[in-house]
Formats: C-alpha cells, sequence, structure tokens
C-alpha cells in the first residue's frame, strides 16, 4: 500500500469510530522543520514541504468535510484551501476571524464553489460585514473576546453538517485545539531543514509531562525528501 493509501485507509478507520456528536472529527495537518518551526518568523509564509507531501495535504483536504485556519494563515499566506494537487472534493474553506479583519482581495472570497465561513464574536463591523455576499459571517458567541470559544465553535460545525474537520494552523490555532483535547489526530510533514523559526506549538500550560497530549499509535515513512508522522492524539484527560 502507498503512502497516501495507507494515511487515507487509516483515517477513515479512525473517522468510522469517532462517537462524539457535538463536534467534527479533527485532525491537525501542518508541515514543519525538524526544530518544529512552522515557519522562518511569524507572519513570514514560508514553503517547507516538497511537492509530494504538497499533494498529501491536498489529498487529506480532500478527505474532511471542512478545512479552517485562523485569521492570522489568511493575513500571511493568503491560502485558497481547495484539492488542487489531487482528484477530491474541495473541502468548506473556514477561518477564524474575531475582529473580522478578512481583506478583501483574499483568495478565500474568490473560492471556486465554496462561501467561507468566517467565525466571529459579537463585533462592531458585523452588520457591516454581513452585507458581504462572498462570505458567510458566523457569529459563534455573543460576547466580544480576543479568541473565539472552540467548544461552541466546533458544534455550530458540527449542526452545519461539517463531520471531519481539517485543521492547517497557523500556530496559535493548533495550540488551542492541543490544549483543549479536541484534536484527534495529527499528521505532520516534517522537511529536512532546521530553521529555529515559529514554532508550530506554543505554550500549552501542561504542568508535566505525563499531562502532554502524545502521539499513540504513531506511523511515519519517509515522502520523497520529507518525512510524514501521524497518528491518534491522546490526551490524559478524558477526550472532549
Ligand atoms: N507550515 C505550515 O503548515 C503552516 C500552516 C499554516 C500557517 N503557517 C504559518 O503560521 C503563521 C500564522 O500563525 P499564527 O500562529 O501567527 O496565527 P494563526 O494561528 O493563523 O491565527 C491566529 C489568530 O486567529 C484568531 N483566533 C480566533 N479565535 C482563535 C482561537 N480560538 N484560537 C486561536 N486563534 C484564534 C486570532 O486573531 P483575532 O483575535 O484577530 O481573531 C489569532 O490571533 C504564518 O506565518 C503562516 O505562514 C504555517
Amino acid at each position: 500500500m502507498s503512502l497516501n493509501q495507507q494515511i487515507e485507509s487509516w483515517l477513515s478507520s479512525r473517522k468510522k469510530t469517532f462517537q462524539f456528536i457535538n463536534r467534527p472529527f479533527i485532525t491537525l495537518a501542518f508541515a514543519q522543520s525538524w526544530d518544529g518551526s512552522i515557519t522562518t518568523s511569524k507572519g513570514e509564509a514560508a514553503a517547507l514541504s516538497c511537492f509530494a507531501s504538497n499533494q498529501l495535504t491536498h489529498q487529506l483536504r480532500s478527505l474532511h468535510e471542512g478545512i479552517l485556519v485562523g485569521i492570522e494563515t489568511v493575513l500571511s499566506d493568503d491560502p485558497q484551501l481547495t484539492v488542487r494537487e489531487w482528484v477530491g472534493n474541495n473541502p468548506q474553506p473556514i477561518v477564524l476571524d474575531s475582529r473580522l479583519r478578512m481583506p478583501l482581495d483574499s483568495k478565500l472570497h474568490q473560492h471556486p464553489d465554496k462561501k467561507c465561513w468566517v467565525l466571529t464574536v459579537a463585533n462592531d463591523k458585523l452588520s457591516q460585514q454581513s452585507k458581504k455576499t462572498d462570505l458567510e459571517i458566523i457569529q459563534v458567541s455573543q460576547q466580544s473576546s480576543d479568541f473565539i470559544p472552540l467548544l461552541p465553535a466546533m458544534r455550530v460545525l458540527r449542526e452545519r453538517g461539517i463531520e471531519s474537520l481539517m485543521v492547517e494552523g497557523g500556530a496559535k490555532v493548533i495550540t488551542e485545539f492541543l490544549k483543549l483535547g479536541l484534536a484527534d489526530a495529527i499528521v505532520m510533514t516534517v522537511a529536512p531543514k532546521l530553521i529555529g523559526g515559529y514554532k508550530a506549538v506554543g505554550d500549552l500550560e501542561v504542568e508535566d509531562i505525563s499531562s502532554s497530549p502524545n502521539i499513540s499509535p504513531i506511523y511515519y515513512e519517509k515522502l520523497d525528501e520529507d518525512l510524514i508522522v501521524w497518528g491518534d492524539l491522546k490526551y490524559s484527560e478524558p477526550d472532549k
């Protein structure tokens, strides 16, 4: 079985056994250097992975119903979040953006077949932005706050039919999902580089090593020059 087939079959079996009905099955998928950097410095876009790994990322997108990034990733990378290097459906693009900073000329405004969902909180710009027809603004909380509360946000996504969600980054978003024990699976592309840059995972506020999330079982295989590492995420507390 090729690496792509192995990952597809593992994901499919994980999704089948997923039991929670108040949120989607959530996969963290991102590329990092050997020292854990996702980019050179915060706010910079950096292409870390080789072409085959990039294809795998597009395959992973096609295996999820939604794909989510933080607004800082939109501002720095201007991603399309579509499936272009693989054959499959585009997932629903979703952005966490509490202050509605989505630039009007971002590529997500021109998605080929989906209106991008922008999750936000109570916000002065809300009624003005809601009039724009090329985005769907979804207010997750009535309270204004810096971060969108993820548990209610995930409930909203599930209610809207998103049964599986790929979280592509950036670091703040990855960190928040891990802190809350909300990610079920992880697929990391490890590029053979040492960058000393902006790290994928920030402070998880773990008190000791035994309470940190771990990957078990873990699988790995080389894909051209990159190493692909994947597995189930386990938490010491009961899953939420
Ligand atoms: N190598 C890779 O695979 C990869 C993938 C993606 C991104 N990146 C890189 O990552 C960098 C961006 O990452 P970043 O850490 O600066 O930002 P980010 O995670 O992309 O976005 C974080 C922002 O999202 C908003 N947000 C709203 N609710 C949130 C919540 N519950 N949890 C977390 N964030 C929430 C916040 O902005 P508001 O307060 O304004 O809402 C927050 O500052 C870029 O340089 C990009 O190139 C790399």
